[in-house]
């Protein structure tokens, strides 16, 4: 290991992070008897400019009456260059900062924009005597948070997560999307002919770089890398290829902006029964291994050492958190 520790962020369960319009309370009870993990309630994108000033009232009288149960809230504040994003901290902090537990930044830029809303919520933290500190989830959906997303990822120890914002991120670098977060086939290699001239055409994944950058920007700072959102919500198979993908690649939750996305994500993001098992048996065996006086071990005709025992600790480590 480095001599360099990383901190991890605070154990949270984030398998599923649903979006709701804080414009759409008639929306609230339903996402609060759900089994998301995380719910975003939106002042930004899904709220029209003239009903941002209700979206917050409805926001904060929804914090501190509804039962939200032990799910973890967060807010969708706009973004750092408009006029609505002082008052969005202000006013939800100040009024309902004992049941937030998370604020999601948008379009961050720069490590001084984290700075920026830090320095606010701690002044508001502070002067009301709140406890409990809240955390950062980031939105990586520009070219420039993307291009600096390893200062924002290190910019404050209130950050917690990083999620690729796919529908902003394709505007942003001028991408060609068809559906927001699906593939497009003209991201692909044709094979070269074949004895009898056959050619074939293998789709590739056009979100790799952007997801497997920020995954390692936010793994090397001890954050939760969060895969956004996938549009087509009538797509199950759609939506689950896109959990599995960002799941390989190391993400641990995909956002929900419809309910029926939030059991879908939780399975995909939750390690199956099997993996559990294997993931103990290798404990088991390197625990044996060790009292041997041994550093590698074979299990089941492969080998495991320590490498393997660190992520069978993470795997049994979620599976302790899931069952709560
Ligand atoms: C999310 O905010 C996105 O732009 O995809
Ligand atoms: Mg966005």
């Amino acid at each position: 290991m480095s001599f360099h520790p990383v901190e991890q962020a605070p154990a949270r369960l984030n398998r599923s992070e649903l979006a709701v319009p804080g414009s759409a309370p008639q929306m609230f009870e339903k996402a609060a008897e759900s089994d998301v993990d995380v719910i975003f309630l939106d002042l930004e994108d899904a709220v029209a400019p003239d009903e941002k000033a209700e979206a917050r009232k409805n926001i904060i009288k929804a914090l501190n009456e509804i039962d939200w149960g032990s799910k973890s809230m967060s807010v969708r504040i706009n973004g750092l260059d408009t006029h609505y994003m002082y008052r969005d901290v202000v006013d939800v902090v100040e009024q309902a900062g004992e049941r937030l537990d998370l604020i999601m930044v948008p379009k961050v830029g720069t490590a001084a924009d984290v700075y920026a809303v830090d320095m606010l919520v701690t002044q508001i933290e502070d002067a009301k005597g709140y406890k409990k500190r809240i955390g950062f989830e980031h939105i990586i959906e520009t070219a420039l948070g993307m291009q600096n997303v390893s200062e924002i990822a290190a910019a404050s120890k209130r950050n917690e997560s990083l999620h690729f914002g796919v529908a902003d991120y394709a505007a942003s670098t001028r991408a060609r999307t068809t559906i927001i977060g699906g593939v497009n086939p003209d991201y692909s290699v044709l094979t070269d002919p074949a004895d009898d001239g056959a050619r074939e055409t293998h789709w590739g994944d056009m979100w790799h770089y952007a997801i497997a950058r920020m995954v390692v920007a936010a793994r090397a700072n001890g954050l939760r890398p969060i895969d956004g959102p996938f549009g087509d919500f009538g797509d199950r198979e759609g939506y689950l290829a896109a959990c599995r993908r960002a799941a390989v690649l190391g993400c641990e939750g995909k956002w929900a902006i419809h309910p029926s996305q939030i059991a879908l994500a939780n399975e995909i993001m939750s390690p199956s029964e099997a993996e559990v098992t294997k993931a103990k048996r290798i404990l088991d065996a390197m625990a044996e291994a060790e009292a041997s006086g041994q550093g590698a071990v074979s299990l089941d005709g492969r080998l495991i050492d320590y490498a393997s025992i660190r992520q069978a600790e993470v795997l049994v480590e979620k599976a302790r958190q899931i069952a709560g």
